[in-house]
């Protein structure tokens, strides 16, 4: 049976007297690429924000995989699997491709300020996220 990894249950969000959102519900199924479309001005990117824990909603309730993530943070919500993307995204134009294809994986022990400020010189985690994103390329090619 195909189970639903997204669950959006009567969210409203509202910006003072607008409401953005009223009564939102939807599910989105496991394994599905699903979009979703209206005028502007609709509540799309509000409703992208509210999943992915970058508004907090007003009223109701939002499940993934079975947990309710409702009010999680989005750092939170990107180690689940959770994030969204913006309409222009772009890389670090300063540093190469490699460099930013390190930036993505997440738990990275440099992302701790004391403990970047301990290991100025040697970030371990890097040499790992190196090695990885090398083999995956060169599978690909
Ligand atoms: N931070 C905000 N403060 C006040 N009003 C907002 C805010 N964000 C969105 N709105 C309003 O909420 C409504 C829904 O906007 P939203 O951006 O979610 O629509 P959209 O469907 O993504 O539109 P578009 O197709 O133009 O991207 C609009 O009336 C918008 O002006
Ligand atoms: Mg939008």
């Amino acid at each position: 049976m195909i189970k639903n990894l997204v669950q959006v249950e009567s969210v409203v969000k509202t910006f003072g007297g607008l409401k953005a959102l009223n009564d939102c519900s939807l599910e989105i199924k496991e394994k599905s690429i699903t979009g979703i479309i209206g005028p502007n001005g609709s509540g799309k990117s509000t409703l992208f924000n509210v999943i992915t824990g970058n508004l907090k909603p007003d009223s109701g309730k939002i499940t993934y995989n079975g947990s309710e993530i409702t009010n999680k943070e989005s750092h939170e919500l990107f180690h689940q699997g959770i994030l969204r993307t913006f309409q222009i995204a772009h890389e670090f134009t300063n540093m190469t491709v490699i460099e930013n294809l390190m930036v993505v994986p997440g738990n990275q022990k440099g992302e701790s300020l004391l403990y970047a400020l301990m290991n100025k010189k040697k970030i371990d985690k890097d040499d790992e996220n190196h090695k990885r994103k090398g083999n995956r390329s060169s599978s690909i090619s």
